[in-house]
């Protein structure tokens, strides 16, 4: 199905960017999993837009769950969340709907759809839309903490400037993501962080836009989660990454970097510690074979500049079908990682959901 992903947790995403409403449906999730709405309301919050590095677009982002939940718990039939779109500005999008904005999805909306998508506001491939993944997501995440499991994302790089690498170890690791909570520019080095916002709002002062790396780790999953082939625990979180927009690389452990590694410095040597299996290092990102080894899950997503910038472009007219130029109107991001970093949580932990259930069934999350 296009417009849903998952096998036994599913989830389908609805809407575009100036529509009525936006919204998901979670399907298969096990009744009796608690749903706290202040979470969903803190986790929306950590999305959205704030200061001279966002968007001047502000939603309130007023969810309503209308089905699938009652008494705060999950009843197991599907539950939809709603999310009524507000702060729209259609006009800024009228005076440009013909030119296909180079980077984004106008041109290919139209290849696809013939013209009869929603073009306002990039319609259903807007950023907007992740609002309704951050929403499902939260649910996910709050059962899967109940369960011991924990993860989180920060701006590994932006614009050039790195941040620190997650800690190698889990509590180091649980420290780095206490050090995360709440933070809607997720940075663990705070210079790092001063350093990334003043390159973003040059870039907007040049009315141009950059790009970035998150780096998400996930602690506590247990080993032997993932298929040994077509579903691999990379290729279902790397599937669900992919549909994050503006994602252009998926790497796990080391990834690339592997590459130009010799196998003695690959490896990650194993050990027995309280009766359990470790590697003493993490290289291959917690999974071998594709499936779970027990270790952390780290990977990391790139995230290409903001396609919408305020710079003229050259383009084509699609109603004419001739070359053109672009001179942009409307509110635009100029960077997409830092609002990111909660959508990348929201889909780990569907996807999670999602093999967790395939591997200790339904009712196992709500046990
Ligand atoms: C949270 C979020 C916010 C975004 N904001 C914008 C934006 O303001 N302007 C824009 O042109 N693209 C924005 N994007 C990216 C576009 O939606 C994306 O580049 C476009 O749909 C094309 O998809 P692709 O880059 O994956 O090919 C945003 C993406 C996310 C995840």
């Amino acid at each position: 199905m296009k417009n849903t992903f998952g096998q036994s947790v599913a989830v389908t995403l609805f809407g575009e960017s100036h529509g009525t409403a936006i919204g998901a449906v979670l399907d298969g999730l096990a009744p009796g999993i608690p749903v706290d709405e202040g979470f969903i309301t803190a986790q929306l919050d950590l999305r959205r837009p704030f200061g001279k590095i966002s968007t001047a677009r502000q939603e309130a982002d007023p969810f309503q769950i209308v089905s699938g939940c009652f008494e705060g718990k999950t009843t197991g039939t599907p539950l939809t969340i709603l999310i009524p779109n507000g702060d729209t500005n259609s006009r800024d999008y009228s005076k440009t709907k013909d030119l296909a904005r180079p980077g984004h999805a106008d041109l290919t909306a139209q290849l696809k759809y013939h013209g009869y998508q929603d073009f306002r506001g990039g319609g259903h491939f807007s950023g907007r839309i992740t609002a309704a993944l951050v929403a499902a997501g939260a649910i996910a995440i709050q059962a899967l903490a109940r369960k011991g499991i924990t993860l989180r994302s920060h701006i590994r790089a932006c614009a050039g400037v790195e941040d620190r690498a997650f800690a190698g170890d889990e509590a180091g690791l649980q420290a780095d993501f206490e050090a995360l909570r709440g933070a809607k520019f997720p940075v663990l080095n705070e210079q790092a962080a001063e350093q990334m916002k003043a390159r973003i709002v040059e870039a907007k002062e040049q009315n141009d836009s950059v790009g970035g790396i998150l780096e998400t780790a996930i602690c506590g999953l247990p080993a032997g989660v993932g298929e040994p082939w077509f579903d691999t625990l990379e290729s279902l979180l790397a599937h669900m990454l992919f549909a994050v927009p503006a994602v252009k690389g998926v790497e796990f452990g080391d990834g690339f970097g592997l590459a130009g590694m010799r196998g003695s410095a690959a490896n990650d040597p194993y050990r027995v510690e309280n009766g359990r299996y470790i590697t003493t290092s993490n290289h291959n990102g917690g999974i071998n074979g594709g499936i779970s080894n027990g270790m952390p899950i780290v990977f990391r997503c790139a995230f290409k500049p903001t396609p919408s910038i305020f710079r003229e472009q050259e383009t084509v007219d699609m109603a004419k079908q001739e070359n053109a130029t672009l001179a942009l109107e409307g509110r635009h991001d100029p960077v997409i990682v830092h609002r990111a970093a909660v959508v990348v949580d929201s889909v780990t932990a569907l996807v999670l959901c999602d093999a967790l259930a395939l591997r200790y069934g339904t009712d196992w999350l709500a046990e």
